[in-house]
């Protein structure tokens, strides 16, 4: 990479990028009906409602749940010299990538950042029943997997898969899952019993969404050596009943923690847990009937205990002695956390600046390298099972600011380049910060819609800068310090498909709205010129790296707080740019992330919607008596606050219509996958 000069002179010449050419939006619809008289509908296009619900309180004020928590952080000052332009030599080829001393990722596919749900809400977030789906969940995990192809990846568990149990025969009162308070603690971890149709549930979700599973099992010796164990029945009827879309096993969940947390005695170590899991998978493997021995995942250590960390599992034999049983190999970690330790905690405002730079993402995937290429040399995954912006429920301000999702975002690509295969970012309860989406507290479920967090858009960036091929490989291209005395702020991915780039992804976390920070990146294959005449982008934008709500990625938004069914609202938007003598100049405004796809194959791979078809082809639940509960259905209209009252003119203006497939099948087509009920009776 070399600088060029400044395009423009400052501020006041230089043209923010405008939405030039939105490419045609072909509103496709499918309709999937059952039999009965009550049936699941799911369709593409339309306009989502549009989500105007205005921040409640002043963030002085503000007493209520985390998750609507209205605080806003101040930003960074932006770096005294600015660097306006950069020149971006995108080597032609793989060989020539690793040629310039740069390396390419193995291959990863549209789905590598996905989700981590904590078991003990399971129900809350997908569904009372697998008959009772929630519809904006579904919404959410759509938009990913008409992006990636491949469904979203989605991991059951956390703290409160350890105490779980399952009832095979169902629960007393007939739920999927019920939580037994053992202690008075508000924060304590409830008792779990799960019966087989939390299965059910995912195993629906699966046929409408591709969706793609790790599961968590309880990780207790005693149930193991009993006669009656459970967790040999729970490993049995997870893969009986979600099949191939069951990606792993998890055994143990921080186990590192497990002293500090008093689940362990004092002195238990990684020996410990290596033996612990040898006979915990050992006696699912003989008393369990299962139908795929390459069930497990583990060790999932999260938290730099010394002599715990994962170089130290890996010495004590436990991927050579579990590498027949292992199907994924797990970490799981959190940049910084949010829990009072001696009375003391960090100051959001503090730290800021530390997820708003490069660095970040770089130190975070550093230490993960080594164990990475361990790992793929036992023919094994590397998974980022659970993440996300800080532990202890993420920061008010900081984790749902639009600076938290540029952050997840290049923390993801920096995975997929470390060699990571997935990475699962953790939604927890109403009182955390970070949640990628929300639903509304129960009380308040028939007169409010979700709340989306910053970070869920991260998950549609990753999709669109892998696209659907499975063969994108990924390179960091970010410029050294002596071509860009501001590179930390500037990151750059290629995406190679083919032996040839085929994506550019280019960060701009400087938050100056006078422009005086603003980037162009020239654009140019090594030696030669970019095939290419045109190119096309597609921005995500907040007038703020501090803004919560006021969020847009190819100009379409979630909305604010209570607001959104898990449908982009607005009209998709992609810019085209017209390249010369081979050279392509992207502006990418302070603060901004711009995808480049280098070709109309490129973007067609991130947004066509062909294969939408195929997949709701088959996607009638069960028996056909799958419904939506009708409060979901209330929430997918656009009906906020309980005043039945539509929000945009887009909600009382959808048509059903039958799926015409001629309709389908443009050179570029953009298309959003929306799930509502249809209730026929
Ligand atoms: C990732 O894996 C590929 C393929 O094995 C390898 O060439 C590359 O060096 C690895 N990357 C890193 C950062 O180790
Ligand atoms: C562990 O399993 C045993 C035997 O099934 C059971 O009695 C005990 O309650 C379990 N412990 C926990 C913490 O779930
Ligand atoms: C960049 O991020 C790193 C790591 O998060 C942090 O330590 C550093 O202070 C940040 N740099 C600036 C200039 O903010
Ligand atoms: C919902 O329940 C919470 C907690 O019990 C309560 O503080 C709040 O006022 C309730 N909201 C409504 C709209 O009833
Ligand atoms: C979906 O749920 C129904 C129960 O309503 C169940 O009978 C059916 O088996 C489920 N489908 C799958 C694929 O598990």
């Amino acid at each position: 990479m070399t600088r060029s000069s400044p395009l423009a002179s400052g501020p006041s010449t230089f043209t923010r990028p405008r939405i030039l050419h939105p490419l045609s939006l072909i509103t496709s619809l499918f309709l999937i009906s059952v039999a009965s008289a009550q049936a699941l509908t799911l369709y593409t296009g339309g306009t989502a409602p549009t989500a105007t619900v205005a921040p409640a309180a002043s963030s002085a004020a503000y007493t209520g749940l985390a998750a609507y928590d209205p605080t806003t952080l101040t930003s960074p000052p932006p770096p005294e010299s600015p660097v306006t332009g950069l020149s971006l030599a995108l080597p032609p080829n793989s060989q020539s990538v690793f040629d310039s001393g740069r390396l390419l990722s193995i291959e990863q596919k549209g789905n590598f950042l996905g989700f981590s749900v904590e078991l003990s809400i399971a129900n809350s977030l997908m569904g009372n029943s697998p008959a009772n789906l929630k519809v904006p969940f579904l919404n959410y995990m759509a938009n990913i997997q008409t992006r990636a192809g491949a469904g979203p990846i989605i991991r059951v568990g956390g703290n409160s898969q350890e105490d779980s149990t399952i009832f095979v025969d169902g629960l007393e009162d007939a739920a999927i899952l019920d939580k037994i308070k053992v202690s008075a603690g508000v924060t304590d971890t409830p008792v779990i019993n799960y019966s087989l149709d939390l299965f059910h549930l995912m195993a629906n979700i699966t046929s409408l969404v591709n969706a793609e599973w790790f599961f968590g099992l309880a990780f207790n010796e005693t149930d193991v050596t009993s006669p009656t164990g459970n967790i040999p029945v729970a490993a049995t009827w997870a893969q009986r009943i979600l099949g191939s879309s069951l990606r792993g096993l998890s055994v143990g969940n921080e186990p590192d923690l497990y002293v500090d947390h008093s689940k362990r005695p004092a002195g238990y170590g990684v020996n410990d847990y290596v033996s612990e899991f040898n006979r915990i998978t050992q006696s699912v493997l003989s008393d369990g009937s299962l139908s795929n021995p390459v069930a497990f995942t583990g060790p999932s250590v999260c938290c730099d205990v010394i002599g715990f960390e994962m170089d130290d599992v890996l010495n004590a034999g436990w991927l050579s002695n579990n590498v027949n049983n292992l199907a994924a190999v797990a970490v799981q970690h959190y940049p910084t956390n949010n829990c009072k330790i001696n009375g003391n905690v960090i100051n959001a405002q503090d730290i800021f600046a530390d997820f708003l730079n490069h660095t970040s993402a770089q130190s975070l995937v550093a230490p993960y390298l080594g164990n990475a290429a361990t790992v793929q040399a036992a023919g094994k995954e590397m998974v980022m099972l659970e993440t996300n912006t800080a532990s202890c429920g993420g920061f008010p301000g900081l984790s749902d600011s639009f600076g938290a999702a540029m952050w997840m975002t290049d923390y993801a690509l920096q995975m997929a380049y470390g060699n990571f295969s997935a990475a699962l970012m953790h939604v927890g309860g109403q009182n955390v910060y970070y949640n990628p989406f929300t639903p509304p507290p129960s009380n308040q479920s028939t007169t409010k819609q979700w709340t989306t967090g910053s970070v869920y858009y991260a998950t549609l960036l990753v999709a669109e800068a892998f696209g659907q091929s499975n063969v994108s490989r990924i390179v960091d291209m970010t410029p050294t310090p002596d071509v860009d005395a501001n590179n930390i702020y500037h990151p750059a991915y290629a995406v190679y498909e083919n032996d040839a780039p085929s994506r550019v992804v280019l960060f701009n976390y400087i938050d100056d709205a006078s422009g005086a920070n603003d980037l162009s990146v020239t654009l140019t294959l090594n030696g030669s010129t970019l095939g290419a005449s045109t190119v096309y982008v597609r921005y995500f934008q907040a007038p703020t790296v501090g803004e919560q709500y006021d969020i847009t990625w190819a100009n379409q938004t979630m909305g604010y707080s209570f607001g959104s069914d898990g449908r982009l609202s607005g009209t998709q938007a992609t810019v085209t740019i017209t390249c010369t003598d081979g050279s392509c100049v992207i502006p990418v405004q302070a603060p901004s992330v711009a995808i480049v796809f280098l070709s109309e194959q490129a973007l067609s791979s991130s947004t066509a919607a062909q294969n939408a078809k195929s997949v709701f082809s088959t996607s009638v639940i069960g028996t056909g008596s799958a419904t939506v509960d009708a409060q979901a259905l209330q929430t997918s209209n656009g009906q906020i606050n309980g005043n039945g009252g539509s929000t945009s003119k887009g909600s009382s203006s959808w048509g059903v219509e039958r799926i015409d497939a001629s309709r389908i099948g443009g050179s570029v087509i953009v298309a959003m996958v929306v799930a509502v009920l249809a209730l026929t009776s």
